[in-house]
């Protein structure tokens, strides 16, 4: 059976600074985070095929330049796009907007940020990446927390209330296995 691995990229400068969004490149742990991948990788699926899938980031570049498999850059990969909010703490977002945060708060699946996107927005943006997945093998993805969010409802058929408060925690690769019925999980964290 083939495997959909994801993993968020590792810990970037904005993610150490609390600032949402931004492109910035990866922290000396989230470095050490992509040292360590290539064994982990390689002892999970051996001679298999794979192909690395990353956004146009340079922190999920930067995740996956290690590794010895082919590789493709998905524009639709790319984070929720925050707009004026980008590179933003989210104490700064809410003193700046105060109304909009709690809009957020109360629906934080159809919230649109000003001048970006709301996580429905996303939804609708992966459908192709999710279209070429379901036809593909071996596949990694290196993406961001908002985009795994939404791979992982889709996969796991989760309502859209709870899809934007899962779970998923940095350095941690999760690997799903597509049954008749659903998708068998194993999850992977490297202490870094
Ligand atoms: O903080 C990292 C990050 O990927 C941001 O770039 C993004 O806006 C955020 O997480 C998404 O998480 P939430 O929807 O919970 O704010």
């Amino acid at each position: 059976p083939r495997s959909i691995f994801f993993s968020r990229h590792g810990e970037s400068q904005y993610n150490v600074e609390g600032k949402i969004g931004g492109d910035s490149a990866l922290s000396s742990r989230g470095m050490k985070y992509a040292r360590a991948l290539p064994d982990l990788i390689t002892d999970n699926i051996g001679n298999a095929p794979l192909t690395v899938w990353t956004s146009t980031l340079q922190r999920t570049i930067q995740t996956g330049q290690f590794l010895p498999y082919n590789k493709l850059t998905w524009k639709a990969l790319d984070e929720l796009d925050a707009g004026v909010c980008d590179g933003m703490t989210y104490e700064e977002i809410e003193k700046a907007y105060p109304e909009d945060f709690a809009n957020r708060d109360n629906d934080k699946f159809n919230y649109r940020y000003r001048g970006g996107e709301s996580y429905r927005d996303v939804v609708v943006r992966l459908e192709p990446v999710i279209m070429e997945l379901e036809r593909q093998d071996n596949i990694l993805i290196f993406g961001h927390q908002a985009i795994l969010r939404c791979l992982y409802a889709y996969f796991h058929n989760l309502s859209q209330a709870d899809l934007p408060y899962i779970k998923i925690p940095l350095h941690t690769v999760i690997k799903l296995t597509p049954k008749a019925y659903g998708c068998d999980e194993e999850r992977y964290a490297l202490p870094i």
